[in-house]
């Protein structure tokens, strides 16, 4: 039911009441407004069903635990905290609920800590990405030393390719190709306007 889609991308716990692995970002979809909670079930409704069982998990002990899941949680669950602010123009606003939320931008440029809870560094970069691999900053700093304006960070989004005409690789290709390539012109506009000033204030 619509209810219990809501409960599943907002909170992470199952129709059935079971904790979801936070592989499923639930942890950045806790601040998904209503409308776009409703106009994300009206999209699933909408695609046509696929004739194959949803594959198992394949977790190594403990991590196969899903009650272990539920202290995580408890540890590094993190709340509904997304409020604008009214001295902000409304596309900064927008940007930063884009990146903290739907676009999770923190889930691979955030580092965290040895248990894999988000540290409080935010898009700082994370050397050690789960599944491997290092992402670089993207703070307002590090993104103007790299040569990055809006609208090369927008162009940047939008096909993968840096200011210095290099190629996104790994995982990032994939967020291009699999989601940021997607997103309306002002949508870019408005994550680039927030980037650009982050860690600034
Ligand atoms: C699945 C992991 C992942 C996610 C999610 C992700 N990124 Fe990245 N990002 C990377 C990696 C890895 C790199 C480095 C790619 C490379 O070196 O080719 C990168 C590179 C970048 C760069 C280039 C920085 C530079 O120094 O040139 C920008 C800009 C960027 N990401 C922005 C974003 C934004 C904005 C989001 C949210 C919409 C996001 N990324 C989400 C993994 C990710």
């Amino acid at each position: 039911t619509f209810e219990q889609f809501v409960r599943a991308v907002r909170q992470g716990v199952s129709p059935r009441g079971e904790t979801y692995y936070p592989a499923f970002p639930f942890e950045f979809y806790a601040t998904l407004t209503d409308q776009d909670m409703a106009d994300l079930w009206a999209a699933v409704q909408a695609t046509p069903s696929v004739d194959r069982p949803s594959e198992g998990h394949d977790l190594r002990f403990p991590f196969n635990v899903r009650a272990a899941v539920k202290v995580w949680r408890s540890l590094f669950e993190r709340t509904a905290d997304y409020e604008v602010d009214a001295s902000r123009t409304s596309e900064w606003n927008r940007g930063k609920y884009l990146v903290e939320g739907p676009a999770h931008c923190a889930a691979c440029h955030t580092p965290r800590n040895l248990l894999g809870g988000l540290s409080s560094k935010e898009l700082a970069g994370d050397p050690n990405m789960q599944g491997g691999g290092a992402s670089p900053a993207i703070t307002a700093r590090a993104l103007t030393a790299g040569g990055y304006t809006r609208d090369s960070l927008v162009q940047a989004l939008r096909t993968g390719v840096t200011p210095t005409g290099e190629v996104f690789g790994g995982s990032r290709a994939e967020v291009v190709h699999g989601s940021t390539k997607f997103l309306l012109d002002q949508h870019l506009v408005d994550m680039a306007t927030y980037l650009l000033d982050l860690g600034k204030k």
